[in-house]
């Protein structure tokens, strides 16, 4: 085991990692490495370049795998081309395009460096369009004092009075200026499809304004629905030609 970078880890970073859940103390000891030094495919190398294969994709962030090729070769070009402009790029526009297209109800994208970045901007934009103070929140939004001031210990969050958990569809009052909520999360079901329409529903009426914070999905959902819809197209485009077959069989056998 590689027990010499868990050592220096702890000597050079504070509390050993950069990240809560990639504590080497949250995974088996003498089984996984504390670090590793590379990653491809679905594979990570600890840093005697043993062979591991990963199930948690970086914490989902790597769909497509370490070190994609195609992600590996468009990332190196603009690379090339300079980053971190003095003005807006042609590549915030067409990506912010290529995500209107992606979903039909987005009329305008902002693009934010961290999710906490986006849930703190969100709030600040309900609080401000409403003229209401009032927040509630459900879910992990961040560690921005406001959010992680609902989950314990919360040590060196001042107090926070504006926001609460949110629990009960009884808490959506017409004195609340928004709602932000993990739409989709590890226990997506038909139920919660269900309460998350009621939500809404008893949002609009009571002109709250709802949020959704979502990051464990990307893309995929999206992706799953247009592969129903194309599945749905062959199923209908495969019943024409089945009744197309059986009208042609049935003219040459009766004429
Ligand atoms: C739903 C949700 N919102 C916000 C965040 C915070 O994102 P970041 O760590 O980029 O600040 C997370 C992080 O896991 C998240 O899952």
């Amino acid at each position: 085991m590689q027990y010499d970078w868990y050592r220096r880890a702890q000597e050079s970073i504070a509390q050993g990692s950069l990240t809560n859940s990639k504590r080497a103390e949250t995974f088996i000891k003498g089984i996984t490495p504390t670090h590793v030094k590379s990653g491809q495919g679905c594979y990570l190398f600890d840093p005697k370049g043993v062979k591991y294969t990963d199930f948690v994709c970086g914490l989902g962030t790597n769909l497509f795998g370490y070190a994609n090729p195609n992600i590996t070769m468009a990332v190196s070009q603009q690379l090339t081309k300079g980053s971190v402009y003095s003005l807006g790029s042609t590549l915030e526009v067409e990506c912010a395009e290529a995500v209107k297209d992606r979903f039909s109800f987005v009329s305008k994208v902002r693009f934010l460096k961290t999710g906490t970045e986006a849930a703190i901007a969100a709030v600040r934009i309900a609080i401000a369009h409403s003229s209401r103070n009032k927040v509630l929140s459900s879910g992990y939004h961040g560690w921005a004092d406001q959010f992680i001031s609902l989950t314990p210990p919360a040590t060196g969050v001042p107090k926070q009075t504006h926001i609460e958990q949110f629990t009960s569809l009884d808490q959506l009052k017409t004195d609340i200026a928004c709602l932000i909520i993990e739409p989709i999360i590890t226990e997506y079901n038909e139920k919660r499809v269900e309460w998350l329409k009621q939500v809404s529903d008893k949002c609009r009426k009571n002109g709250i304004i709802l949020i959704f914070d979502e990051i464990i999905t990307g893309f995929r959902k999206v992706r799953d629905m247009i592969k129903k819809i194309l599945q749905k197209i062959a199923l209908i485009f495969l019943i024409s030609l089945f009744i197309y077959i059986a009208t042609i069989t049935i003219r040459s056998l009766f004429g």
